[in-house]
């Protein structure tokens, strides 16, 4: 099994993350991807958001939540009441994965052992942010960070606490909101379990 791990700075800060990160060849999804996607916001923030991959918009401009999920975001930050600005941002997987149909490169969900792979890579993150709030969202980073046995249907919007006694809390991913045939439920209900998360900032 390959891992991010031997690429992870364990000293310095994000800065050290953050030059580092293009380096890695912890599995093999950096060969096919423009460039690696680095989390964004303030190291202090006092909430951080992992989501799963960057789609095909962060894979070229090199940003987190750039395209229709990051728009469904800042609505859905809009909404709770949340400032961008004021929250670190990253992914579970932090190189696009995709398959080509033609020209398009159509987004796939990141595999086990690549979702293991760059985990530590979340891991550090976390520990440098701190944050009092984690927020989850979707299945990949729940895998990643809330292991294999936790489901976001049955438990989102719970506040749960992380093996370092931090405390979490999963949604859906923001991709599934925009895709939902039930729009304005499935946001309602995204716009909930972000305002749980802020309620639990105190
Ligand atoms: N989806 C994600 O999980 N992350 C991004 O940065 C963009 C889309
Ligand atoms: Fe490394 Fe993660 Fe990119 Fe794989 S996806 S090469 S583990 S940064």
């Amino acid at each position: 099994m390959t891992s991010a791990e031997e690429w992870v700075p364990h000293d310095g800060g994000m800065r050290k993350v953050r030059s580092t990160l293009p380096e890695c060849r912890g599995c093999e999804l950096w060969e096919d991807a423009t460039q690696v996607v680095a989390g964004e916001g303030p190291v202090r923030a006092r909430m951080m958001l992992v989501g799963e991959t960057p789609g095909d918009h962060e894979d070229k401009e090199g940003h987190v939540f750039v395209g229709p999920a990051g728009r469904l975001l800042d609505r859905a930050f809009d909404e709770a009441g949340i400032d961008r600005s004021e929250v670190y941002l990253t992914n579970a997987v932090k190189h696009f994965r995709f398959e080509r149909e033609g020209k398009r490169r159509i987004h796939k969900t990141p595999s086990a052992g690549q979702i293991t792979a760059c985990r530590p890579w979340v891991l550090r993150e976390l520990e440098i942010v701190k944050p009092d709030v984690l927020v989850v969202l979707g299945a990949v980073a729940a895998r990643a960070l809330l292991g294999t046995g936790f489901r976001v249907t049955q438990q989102r919007g719970e506040k749960v606490e992380l093996p370092d006694g931090r405390t979490a809390v999963a949604t859906v991913h923001p991709s599934a909101v925009v895709r939902s045939q039930e729009f304005t439920r499935d946001l309602e209900r995204f716009v909930a379990d972000l305002r749980v998360a802020v309620k639990l900032l105190g």
